[in-house]
């Protein structure tokens, strides 16, 4: 920049400045650009500038990363509009959502299938923002151009493995559950003792199986932000005798006793069927790891007039402190010293924690090793 020029003092440096200011910045200014133009030229992103002035909005500069992901020579590229990276792919919601940011002067980050020299797809994560000069006149927009194909592709692998779960996987199954359970309850007719051992083996695992599943799709749905609660204000001891009442089977199988503790007066706004399915969840894990003939209490009261905390106390071996922070972390187990991961799928706690905090609530652990664990969660 030419310090003689007298537009650059006008119109870029305001009059309270000092000469020696300005002799210094211009001093520095050469630094600051090298500076500047070395990071744009070693970052793994794609950077184009582009001048809105001239027909069309051509490329006036693009740095290598950007030659590097779209295939062509950075002279293959300048003076051309960015669309050549779409070819015919024309059809994109993305590319009128540009269009229309870049009429609006405004900033747009959006994703969009580009590609390159060689007729290879990739997907652009894309950012265009507009530059403004001192006087506030539109000069350039610049583009930051990320691939995240990659990402993209693990994506679709995941999506792609969710439907051969839900479909591939679980609609046999369930199949399989159910004549087993035809079996078990003896509607198929009498076997033997020894037949009815496996087939409780069985059904025992094809029930873990048909949990984990669930579980998976469940995740999968908190994940996306596509869970939704049916919220409905409810006395909170139904929701307690629901659970009571489905799992003391399995409590008798241990000689375990669910007692119920109800101190909440007011009705409260939940999905009762997601907080069944929380408190299900907490009292399972209790039942596991209470010894025979204990007892599990399952309580509900209002710590204070406007929440519900619901906890579940078991007698167990109690959790050591340091591996309370994983208790809630999905696929986490606990030192394989503690028998917490016994059967369970690994997801249980961190699905009960996201439906809990889908209600705006939180939950918890108090545990003493030695003792037994309190775990509750609070709802407002
Ligand atoms: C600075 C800047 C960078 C851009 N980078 C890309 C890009 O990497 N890939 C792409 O497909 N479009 C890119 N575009 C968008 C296209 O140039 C064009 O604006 C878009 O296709 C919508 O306009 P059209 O309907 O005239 O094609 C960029 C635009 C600007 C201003």
């Amino acid at each position: 920049m030419d310090p003689e020029d007298d537009s650059f003092t006008n119109s870029d440096l305001t009059e309270s400045i000092s000469l020696s200011q300005i002799q210094n910045h211009v001093r520095e200014l050469p630094d600051q650009l090298l500076l500047l133009y070395r990071a744009v030229e070693c970052t793994r992103n794609g950077i184009v500038i582009t001048d809105p002035n001239r027909t069309d909005n051509p490329i006036i500069y693009c740095n290598q990363a950007f030659a590097e992901m779209s295939g062509f020579r950075i002279d293959q590229i300048i003076g051309r509009n960015c669309r050549f990276l779409q070819r015919d792919d024309r059809d994109q919601p993305a590319i009128k959502e540009i269009r229309e940011a870049i009429a609006a002067g405004k900033t747009i980050t959006t994703i969009i299938r580009n590609y390159r020299k060689n007729g290879e797809l990739f997907w652009n994560e894309l950012t265009v923002s507009p530059v403004h000069d001192a006087s506030g006149k539109l000069i350039n927009f610049i583009g930051v151009q990320n691939d995240v194909s990659a990402r993209k592709e693990a994506e679709r692998r995941v999506s792609e493995f969710y439907s051969v779960i839900s479909h591939e996987l679980r609609t046999p199954l369930t199949s399989i559950n159910g004549a087993l359970r035809v079996i078990e309850d003896g509607s198929a007719g009498k076997v033997n003792a020894g037949v009815m051992k496996l087939v409780k083996i069985a059904l025992g695992n094809s029930d873990r199986l048909m949990r984990l599943i669930s579980d998976i799709l469940d995740l999968k749905k908190i994940e996306s932000g596509k869970f939704k609660l049916s919220l409905q204000k409810v006395p909170p001891v139904s929701v307690i005798d629901t659970v009571i009442e489905a799992l003391t089977p399995v409590a008798d199988e241990k000689g375990i006793k669910l007692i119920k503790q109800v101190t909440a007066k007011h009705s409260v706004v939940l999905d009762p069927d997601r907080v069944v399915q929380i408190l299900s969840n907490l009292t399972i894990n209790a039942i596991k790891f209470s010894p025979p003939n204990g007892n599990v209490v399952l309580l509900v009261d209002n710590p204070s007039p406007d929440s519900t905390r619901f906890a579940v106390i078991d007698q167990g071996p109690g959790i050591p402190a340091d591996q309370i922070e994983k208790l809630f972390v999905r696929f986490q187990q606990l030192d394989s010293s503690d028998k917490r991961s016994k059967g369970g799928t690994g997801l249980g706690l961190f699905i009960s924690k996201s439906l809990v905090e889908l209600h705006g609530g939180h939950i918890g652990v108090e545990s003493t090793p030695g003792k037994g664990s309190t775990f509750w969660f609070e709802i407002f």
